[in-house]
């Protein structure tokens, strides 16, 4: 029986088509009826009076449900302000726990897809005498488990991060067998799970990782409320000093509102399998569309597992930045990489790090589907698409690869 038993319906009004679900996705429409419900529990969650205890009921229920819905003990929950927060406070929490301890270890493996709230840590920690290897990745876009193995250092890795889905491509990344070979070698594990939290199911115990990091903002909730999972007994001072909130683990009162959006989130993790397979099937129709209908198109890491939201596009021939300006004014929200770096001209070093040239990484657009994308909105879009892509492709007076004629390399498509 289909699990789906409540509807879901997008807050923003359905003038537009937001197809930018990794960047961020809109505040499920029961989290903002409950809004004022949750509000009006203002009090200080570490009060001990009256005024404090539905807040911290609030904040209780939301970590059970997050904790659930991730396969830990409430205990392992730390709430956070997001994604970046919780991957910072992973890496100089563990590292900064562990050399308090005395531990002399100072190398650490990561791998080049990482979000730059962790690619930025590991450039400061280089100053700060660690050796930070990043293991290369391919077209595939997948970390090799045997890349890793061959990386790691028993008695000199310390601390190793990667990925479970990432951002740009939806790849998922073989997190389980890379934690059980890290984990062999010694090392403390840390998986950046932000993109996996509500697009697949998943259990981080079984996984096998100390720590991980997830955002509510990328799952229906509101941003503000973040958490990362430290397992019990794995070594983690606090980035934020404060009161001693969140078991002393995370300093600073904490935002109530956005913890309750996220926990209500978790609370409808049975319905993820489902959602993701109607999204699997829009997905593939809106490739498989693509592919036939925009000449020399092609899907990054098409061959890979990935999450069924995702799909990275190259379009040659375009340039992305001008294509999601296009895009933008026919009504559709796309993104030409990490929303982060969106308005930097500069190509995603994740596309360059997997081999791509600049110009392949220049010409690439990202779309990401959500609970709330029909059948409809993926054919409009494609139909706007093709017209968007055909018009930047006779200004540029581009000629189709495929018809390339063979003695006239100065026709050669530059990318
Ligand atoms: C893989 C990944 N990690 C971390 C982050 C940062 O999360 P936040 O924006 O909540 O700080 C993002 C956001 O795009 C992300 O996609």
């Amino acid at each position: 029986m289909s699990k789906l038993t409540q509807s879901f319906k997008p807050a923003a009004p359905r003038a537009r088509v937001y197809l930018d679900h990794n960047a961020t996705t809109p505040p499920d429409s029961h989290v903002l009826e409950k809004l004022s419900t949750w509000a009006n529990d203002w009090g200080n969650p570490s009060s001990i009076h009256q005024a404090g205890r539905g807040p911290k009921t609030r904040i209780r229920e939301s970590r059970d449900a997050v904790a659930k819905m991730i396969g830990t003990s409430a205990l392992e929950v730390v709430f956070t302000t997001g994604g970046s927060e919780s991957n910072n406070t992973a890496v100089r929490g563990a590292l900064a726990a562990l050399r308090r301890k005395g531990d002399q270890r100072r190398h650490i493996l990561s791998s080049a897809l990482e979000h730059p709230s962790l690619r930025r840590v590991f450039d400061s920690l280089v100053h700060e005498g660690y050796e930070v290897e990043l293991v290369p990745v391919d077209r595939s876009g997948i970390v090799k488990v045997s890349d890793v193995e061959a990386r790691l250092r028993p008695g000199e890795t310390v601390f190793c991060s990667f990925m479970l889905v990432n951002n740009e491509t939806g790849v998922i990344q073989p997190v389980k067998e890379i934690a059980r070979l890290a984990k062999a070698a010694g090392a403390y594990v840390h998986t950046d799970a932000v993109q996996a939290l509500g697009r697949i199911d998943l259990n981080l115990h079984d996984l096998g990782v100390d720590y991980a990091s997830l955002a509510g903002h990328k799952f229906y909730g509101l941003r503000g409320a973040g958490v990362l999972f430290s397992r019990r007994g794995a070594p983690l001072d606090p980035l934020i000093h404060g009161g001693g909130q969140e078991r002393n683990r995370r300093g600073g009162t904490e935002n109530t509102l956005a913890i309750a959006s996220m926990g209500y989130m978790c609370s409808r993790a049975g319905e993820v399998s489902d959602r993701a397979a109607k999204m699997k099937e829009l997905r593939d129709l809106f490739e498989a569309r693509v592919l036939r209908e925009i000449q020399d198109s092609s899907v990054n890491c098409l061959a890979s597992p990935r999450v069924a939201s995702t799909s990275s596009l190259l379009l040659p021939g375009t340039d992305g930045e001008t294509l999601l300006m296009s895009l933008d004014m026919e009504g559709f929200s796309v993104s030409t990489g990490a929303a982060c770096s969106a308005g930097s001209p500069e190509p995603s070093p994740v596309l360059l790090a997997m081999g791509l040239s600049r110009g392949e990484a220049q010409c690439s657009l990202r779309v990401g589907l959500g609970w709330s994308t029909t059948r409809e909105d993926i054919e409009v879009f494609i139909e706007a698409l093709k017209k968007v892509v055909a018009r930047l492709r006779s200004l540029r007076e581009w000629q189709p690869i495929a018809t390339e004629r063979p003695h006239e390399p100065s026709m050669k498509v530059s990318l």
